[in-house]
């Protein structure tokens, strides 16, 4: 039990690993698409797609493991910095569903809209970052808030 428990922590920081190590490629990606012709511009959408699909994937494991790890360990869903990381989790998680795939899809139809929809894709995915970082300072340093 002892074993499985370790070994669950340990898918749980993987997946941690890949939902936040993708975003880091997203930003000069996002920010190359200004230059880009259309041709290059749809190679780097390819990208972006492949990156947020690897990324919510990652983020199923995440939840996934991280529910595991409650029903086995000595966390409860009441202990506050799980809380506190559901919170933000659910917060950003409708906002990335909001954020990131109405705005590719949309992204050929209007070309004389596409810096602003390029500044909206990198506010997004700096936003995204700073609540994942977020979220890892309450599972690392298991804060207690209340
Ligand atoms: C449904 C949401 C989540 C739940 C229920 C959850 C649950 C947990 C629990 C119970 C632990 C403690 C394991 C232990 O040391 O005994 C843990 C550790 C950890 N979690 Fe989560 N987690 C969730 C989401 C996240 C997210 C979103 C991240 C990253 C952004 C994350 C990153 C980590 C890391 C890095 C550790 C290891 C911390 C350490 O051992 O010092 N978790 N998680």
């Amino acid at each position: 039990m002892e074993f499985l428990y370790r070994l669950i922590v340990y898918l749980h920081v993987g997946s941690a690993v890949f939902s936040i190590g993708p975003f880091i490629i997203l930003i000069p990606i996002v920010k190359k698409l200004r230059a880009a012709d259309e041709k290059v511009q749809q190679a780097y959408l390819d990208i972006i797609k492949y990156t947020i699909r690897l990324i919510k994937h990652a983020g199923h494991v995440l939840v996934g493991s991280g529910a595991l790890l409650i029903i086995m360990g000595p966390w409860t869903w009441k202990t506050s910095w799980i809380i506190a990381t559901l919170i933000v989790m659910f917060g950003s998680v409708l906002f990335l569903a909001r954020a990131f795939t109405p705005t590719m899809r949309i992204f050929h139809e209007s070309t004389q809209n596409q810096p602003a929809l390029i500044k909206n894709l990198l506010r997004s995915t700096w936003l995204y970052l700073i609540l994942l970082m977020i979220m890892l300072w309450f599972m690392v340093a298991k804060p207690v808030l209340w």
